[in-house]
């Protein structure tokens, strides 16, 4: 812990998708914790509620973009920001800098790809946070020669097949971007591996004890300092960096329902899906008799509005049973004694959130690192069921069902148990979080 008069600047460089922001507040105090002082730059677009954060210091930069409801195209949005602020960025730290010479290092999400060669040009060093666990960042990292031996284009026909680097994984599992030109995944995988290979560190929101072999791996293959320091939300008091308002009648719901009975479906803050997934996800919830508590977050099912789409009588014949929401307080509902199963599209820190509190899942993974993750749940770690096919009604309903009521579902129960205890155990004194994090104060103290 660094003193009161010694409390060194820190300024974070938030990326605007939420999925983003929390991990990137997370981090901010656990640093503010620490005795560092925080200064946030972020963009308009997707701007934090400053109010929430009182002792951080916020400047805004300009991006350029308008507001939209949905991300047709993720991978373009974030080019654009790469492009768009470059010049504001490199305005607004110069003269953070004018002001604030000594301050101690920028952490950048990895998403800033541009930022590459800002150690050089403001000499000041930079840290990267990289929100992906390390299996994933291992795939990522092995994207360009996943590309050269033409496995992407595998992922169809060959989609069961192994992919002989890397194991565990079948080639329909490797990462897969939401964009329309295949081209903008490779460059942004090009841009994200070059800007943290250049920069002097990268943080990562993962335990290392649960993924031991991809820590050897990314420590043999990288040339810089990686620490360790998940789960970032279990160090400082609930989210509020979030950009949708929760609705928190979701907890008063929850208090009135048996213990583990309720199944909680979310599919995140980008992924969306077409019409006809969302009634297969509606009836096999329906079907599956368990209550259920359900995001429907605006703009994530192609082109229409909820209601537009549920059958008329569809909420009525619930019975009460099932709730929908547009935004819900994730942490405190995975929290809940009467949570019992996840539905989720293995987002890193859903999965995360997930793990701490001991539910199994049910992954229904879209895009990114998220196939990824949704192998690790099944088969590597086997804490949660797959729904790997085209997505109807009856598999949905099957697997709540195994999920929640089976001697498989109890199996799984109890394997993630041990798993929660880990994340648990890694934050004490002498676990690998706890030392990783003593190390990474000390490393940006020593710059
Ligand atoms: C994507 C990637 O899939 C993820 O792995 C990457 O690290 C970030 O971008 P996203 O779709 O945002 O993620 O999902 P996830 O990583 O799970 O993050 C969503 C966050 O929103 C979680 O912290 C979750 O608690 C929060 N959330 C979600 C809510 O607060 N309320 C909700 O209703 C749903």
């Amino acid at each position: 812990m660094v003193t009161k008069d010694t409390k060194p600047v820190i300024f974070l460089f938030t990326f605007p998708l939420q999925g983003h922001l929390n991990p990137m507040f997370q981090l901010a105090k656990i640093f503010f914790n620490h005795g560092f002082s925080i200064t946030v730059i972020h963009t308009e677009f997707n701007a934090p509620n400053f109010s929430n954060f009182p002792h951080f210091t916020f400047v805004s930069i300009s991006d350029g973009l308008s507001e939209p409801e949905s991300y047709p195209d993720v991978i373009e949005i974030l080019h654009d920001l790469n492009s768009k602020c470059v010049a504001p960025f490199n305005d607004c730290l110069k003269k953070l800098l004018s002001e604030e010479p000594t301050a101690a290092c920028v952490i950048v999400d990895a998403l800033w790809y541009f930022t590459d060669g800002l150690t050089e040009k403001f000499s000041i060093p930079r840290i990267v946070l990289r929100t992906v666990n390390l299996s994933s960042f291992v795939a990522f990292s092995k994207f360009h020669v996943l590309r050269e031996k033409g496995y992407l284009s595998l992922q169809e026909s060959q989609g069961d097949s192994p992919v002989p680097e890397l194991p565990y994984l079948k080639m329909k599992d490797l990462p897969w971007f939401q964009t329309e030109d295949p081209r903008s995944g490779d460059k942004l995988q090009r841009g994200t591996m070059k800007s943290m290979k250049s920069s002097s560190g990268i943080i990562f929101n993962a335990i290392e004890d649960l993924e031991p072999d991809q820590l050897d791996q990314s420590l043999k293959e990288f040339p810089v300092p990686l620490f360790s320091i998940g789960p970032f939300h279990r160090y400082v008091s609930a989210s509020s960096s979030s950009l949708l308002a929760q609705d928190m009648t979701c907890l008063s719901w929850l208090d009135k329902q048996a213990t583990n009975s309720v199944i909680y479906a979310s599919l995140g803050s980008i992924a969306s899906i077409d019409e006809s997934e969302f009634l297969e996800i509606a009836w096999g919830l329906r079907n599956s008799n368990q209550p259920f508590l359900w995001v429907v977050r605006p703009g994530s099912i192609h082109g229409k509005d909820l209601i537009e789409i549920l059958p008329k009588g569809f909420i009525e014949s619930l019975q009460g049973r099932g709730k929908i929401v547009k935004w819900a307080p994730q942490p405190e509902v995975l929290a809940h004694r009467a949570t019992g199963g996840f539905l989720t599209h293995c987002g890193w820190n859903s999965t995360l959130e997930a793990i701490c509190e001991a539910i199994p899942l049910i992954c229904k993974p879209s895009f990114g690192d998220q196939r990824v993750n949704a192998r690790y749940i099944s088969d590597v770690w086997k804490i949660g069921l797959h729904l790997e096919n085209r997505i109807e009604r009856l598999e949905v309903e099957n697997a709540i069902r195994t999920l929640m009521t089976s001697s498989e579902g109890e199996e799984i129960r109890k394997r993630i148990m041990p798993m929660k205890e880990t994340a648990e155990q890694c934050l004490k004194l002498g676990g690998s979080s706890f030392r990783n994090l003593e190390n990474l104060v000390a490393y940006i103290l020593s710059f």
